[in-house]
């Protein structure tokens, strides 16, 4: 249990990755009560320096020692990291709120969304899991719908910005971007095929059933934050060459009917959701558009008539903020309240 206070020491393991840096200025732009920061990633920046409250913070490398005197522990540095680091930091008195998948669908570890189920974060016991990236965005427009009309089936596909995966994959894109118009090769990393002027519809690996695990964990996240498993969630997830915001195409099924309009003024009084939907002036919501804005818009609201009880949305989020930094110090506040 986090001891109540005035301030409190903050780590964020995975500083320097574009998650972290986005979560230290998000600290620092909400006024989170921070009394010391501890920037922590691994040996290649170790001593690297970044900027919090006007001063420089030197960057240590990340230890099972790091977490002495801890309060909170905000981690954005991958999987494997979470898994090896973040049962030492909550041993060692810190709450942790990890942004990677490793704990997400463990029973004992409470996913969150604040806007959607926040009284979740109460039974944590030292971890506490930020969901994908996509699934916030996606449940924040469906809990409304939910709770009104009660949703059978929802059918969506993503169009991931590469910064989802990492500063390395922006670099990708950009140097791609670069080549081609250069008319000379192009380099393929991160991706398995050349992400530039291209969409790949693979986001992480493969599983047996043909899904890939990301369209799995927006599935299974989903049931799990809305608290109900009778959910169909079927998922595609697409990443497109875009550096910023996740965009999704989501079809909703719902047991009672409920009438474009109330579906419209539903999302309109939802916390974190802006309704930005006026075709008759091209106005929808756009990628581009929606770097660096705490809400998730949608946009194109219409009934889908092949079904009973249909609804077809979009919605962009940038994935850097309510899709990863602004959620973790969201539930951080959520914590302290
Ligand atoms: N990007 C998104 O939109 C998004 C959204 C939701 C969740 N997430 C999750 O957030 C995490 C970070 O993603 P990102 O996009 O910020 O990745 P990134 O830009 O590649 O940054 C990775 C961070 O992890 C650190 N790190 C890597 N290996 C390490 C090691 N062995 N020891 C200590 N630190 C190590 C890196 O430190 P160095 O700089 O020293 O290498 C860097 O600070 C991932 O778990 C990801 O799944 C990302």
């Amino acid at each position: 249990m986090l001891k109540k206070k005035n301030k409190y020491v903050v780590a964020v393991a995975g500083a320097t990755g574009i998650v972290g840096r986005e979560l230290v200025e998000i600290l620092e732009e909400r006024d989170f009560p921070v009394s010391d920061l501890v920037l922590l990633a691994s040996e290649r920046t170790e001593g690297e320096r970044l900027d919090f409250r006007g001063k420089k913070w030197t960057v240590r490398r990340l230890t099972k020692d790091s977490f002495k005197g801890v309060d909170i522990a905000l981690f954005c540095a991958g999987s494997e990291r979470s898994l090896e680091f973040a049962p030492a930091a909550a041993a060692s008195g810190a709450v942790v709120i990890d942004n990677s998948s490793a704990f997400r669908m463990d029973p004992k570890v409470p996913l969150v969304v604040p806007e959607v189920n926040g009284d979740a974060v109460e039974q944590h016991s030292g971890i506490i899991a930020n969901p994908n990236c996509s699934t916030i965005a996606l449940v924040l427009a469906l809990k409304p719908i939910h709770d009104a009309a009660k949703i059978k089936r929802v059918v969506v596909t993503t169009f991931q910005s590469v910064s989802g995966t990492g500063k390395k994959a922006m670099d990708e894109l950009a140097g791609q971007t670069v080549a081609l118009l250069n008319f000379a090769d192009v380099k393929t990393e991160v991706y398995p095929h050349q992400i530039a002027f291209n969409c790949i519809p693979h986001i992480d690996s493969f599983l047996e059933n043909g899904s890939t695990k990301e369209e799995m964990k927006m599935a299974n996240e989903t049931r799990k934050i809305l608290g109900d498993d009778s959910i169909g969630v079927t998922a595609t997830a697409v990443r497109v060459p875009v550096f910023r915001c996740h965009a999704e195409s989501v079809n909703i099924e719902t047991e009672k009917k409920l009438p474009v309009n109330e579906v419209r003024a539903l999302l309109a009084a939802a916390p974190g959701v802006v309704v930005f939907d006026d075709p008759s002036r091209n106005i929808y919501p756009l990628q581009i558009d929606m770097t660096g804005k705490d809400d998730i818009y949608v946009g194109r609201i219409r009934e889908d008539v092949t079904v009973s009880n249909g609804i077809n949305l979009w919605l962009v989020s940038d994935n850097l903020r309510k899709g990863a930094g602004l959620n973790a110090v969201q539930i951080a506040e959520h914590l302290v309240r």
